[in-house]
């Protein structure tokens, strides 16, 4: 079964990026390719990037550091969850993001973002172009949700319409091609450094 991590980047409190979570892993768990997983970086909680070696090297010093890269080493693909702030996305999401490489390299990202009249898609720019540079493919299908406040209800649950609903399932149908073509590229590039 294929791995899926459902990021949830943002932390302040009153956030509203775990209600977006939970309603996205409720709604991918009708795919049934997939293994889903919250990865939630409130609950993750990692420091600023203490690491003395570049992440390249795998030598990791400290246990969140270990913990964090097996979470992100067994995904075969991601649901970035991504607040909008500043028109960029959240800190402890590039904080996250740079204390690995290899275990980020040829996987797809997806990405559910909310925000504004914008829905958080410049945030999602912003995310797309520091994941190439990790070698991820960021996926051209997303879910984008403007004015994310009217869609949280009296008992703090996010809500969807049909049309946040139909971009999610446009956007996971996507991913699933993704996710099995880079598996099959992950697992002959291994074999090429094996046996060249
Ligand atoms: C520091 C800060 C900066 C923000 N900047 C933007 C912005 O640039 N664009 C936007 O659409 N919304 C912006 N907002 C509103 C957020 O989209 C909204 O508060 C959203 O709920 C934030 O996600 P979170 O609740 O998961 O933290 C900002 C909010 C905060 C707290």
């Amino acid at each position: 079964m294929l791995q899926l991590k459902i990021i949830i980047a943002s932390t302040r409190p009153g956030r509203k990026g775990r209600m977006v979570g939970d309603w996205f892993a409720t709604l991918s768990q009708q795919y049934s390719e997939f293994k889903v997983e919250i990865l939630d970086l409130k609950e993750i909680n990692l420091p600023d990037m203490d690491e003395a070696a570049h992440p390249k090297m795998m030598q990791y010093q400290h246990e969140h550091s270990k913990q964090w890269s097996a979470k992100i080493d067994e995904a075969d693909a991601f649901v970035i969850v991504a607040c909008e702030y500043n028109h960029g996305f959240s800190g402890p999401l590039k904080n996250a993001i740079d204390y690995l490489y290899s275990e980020w390299n040829y996987k797809p990202a997806a990405f559910v973002s909310y925000g504004g009249v914008a829905g958080g898609a410049r945030a999602v720019l912003m995310l797309s172009q520091v994941l190439t540079s990790l070698k991820v493919v960021p996926l051209s299908d997303t879910v984008t949700i403007p004015f994310i406040y009217k869609f949280i209800d009296h008992d703090q649950q996010f809500l969807a319409n049909d049309v946040i609903t139909k971009s999610a399932h446009i956007m996971m149908q996507e991913l699933i091609h993704w996710t099995k073509a880079l598996k099959d590229m992950r697992s002959s590039i291994l074999t090429t450094s094996i046996n060249p």
